[in-house]
């Protein structure tokens, strides 16, 4: 079994391996990462094969320290700093011109690096300790559930990783939020963990690409993603009545009454609350994917907040099943 308890001596066993060009499964507060030492292209390149992870899309490099960014990528833009006074280390990354330092194969050949600091105690510690730039994508298989918790990872991955270190539940549960400085816009390329209305009462409005495509040109906007594997639809009339024969597992927003015979029922947020909400999400898919279920319903939420990232999410997990 490769999953260890964080701790200082097993952070700094991850570091040896990070630093020898191996792969580390790592708590960040939104996901858990797949982390290699982002400096490495031969380190970076196993991240890709053990995810099977397409080419094209490039990974963030996580940092622990901000005077690192100038290292990385060109601060092209006075409002990044704005935004990296408020939000860092969280959940938001920046997509910015990368510097020569950044190997191709990190950003797929893109002039731009996509770069974040974590919010989680073991992540800062394990890139301190490692002393580079770390790059990670979701410790997860290419296209299915992103790993809230280290069984997760050891799950979709097993031994493919060297070493899985385990810091619990990922507080926050989805991805980080991605923007893009460009010609002067501010592009939003993910919803995630952090709100674009918070984003916009620091820097004012930010315009949200809605454009995907199966291999992206500009990358992140892939059009499924995160599947569970069994199918998931949205909890509609329509589906209820065509899905009736059917052993459904019910993904509700919050508590709820309802005279359905639904064979499982997951509850995202007792109260509604829209942050523990996010920080279930995968962790409720993930346990409905072991049940005895055909399929699961999930219910639509606002999109507001960060139930952009949530539905998001639900939208990119559904499309695998009706494209
Ligand atoms: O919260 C997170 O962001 C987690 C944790 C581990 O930090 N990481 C994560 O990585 O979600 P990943 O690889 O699953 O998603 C990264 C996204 C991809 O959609 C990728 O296309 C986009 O970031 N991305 C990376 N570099 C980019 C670039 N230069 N331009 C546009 N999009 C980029
Ligand atoms: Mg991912």
């Amino acid at each position: 079994m490769n999953i260890f308890t964080a701790s200082s001596d097993t952070i700094k066993r991850a570091s040896e391996i990070i630093k020898n060009g191996g792969l580390v499964a790592f708590p960040t507060e939104t996901v858990y990462g797949l982390g290699a030492d982002g400096l490495n292209p031969i380190a970076v390149a196993k991240i890709f094969e053990s995810k099977k992870r397409p080419s094209f899309n490039p990974l963030i490099l996580h940092i622990a320290e901000r005077n690192n960014l100038s290292k990385l990528a060109h601060i092209n833009d006075e409002r990044i700093e704005r935004l990296i006074d408020k939000f860092w280390p969280g959940p938001l990354t920046l997509v910015l011109p990368k510097k020569e330092v950044v190997p191709d194969i990190v950003t797929s050949g893109n002039p731009t690096v996509a770069v974040r600091m974590p919010n989680h105690p073991v992540a800062i510690e394990l890139i301190k300790k490692s002393g580079t730039p770390i790059a990670a994508p979701s410790a997860n298989k290419f296209g299915n559930l992103s790993p809230t918790e280290a069984s997760h990872v050891y799950i979709s991955l097993g031994e493919k990783v060297d070493m899985i270190l385990d810091g619990g539940k990922c507080t926050v549960g989805v991805e980080s939020t991605i923007i893009q400085f460009s010609d002067g816009n501010v592009l939003l390329l993910r919803p995630g963990g952090l709100s674009v209305e918070e984003i916009e009462n620091e820097i004012g409005k930010i315009k949200i690409v809605t454009k995907f495509s199966l291999r992206p040109n500009s990358p992140g906007q892939l059009l499924y993603h995160y599947s569970p594997s069994i199918p998931l639809y949205f909890l509609t009339k329509e589906n209820l009545e065509k899905y009736s024969d059917k052993k459904i597992g019910a993904l509700f927003f919050k508590s709820i009454n309802t005279k359905h015979d639904f064979t499982s029922i997951k509850i995202l947020s007792e109260k509604g609350d829209m942050k523990e909400a996010a920080a279930n999400l995968f962790k409720h898919l993930h346990d409905l994917e072991k049940e005895e279920i055909d399929l699961i319903l999930a219910e639509p939420v606002k999109e507001e907040g960060l139930g952009r990232a949530i539905m998001d999410r639900l939208k990119k997990g559904t499309n695998r099943f009706i494209i």
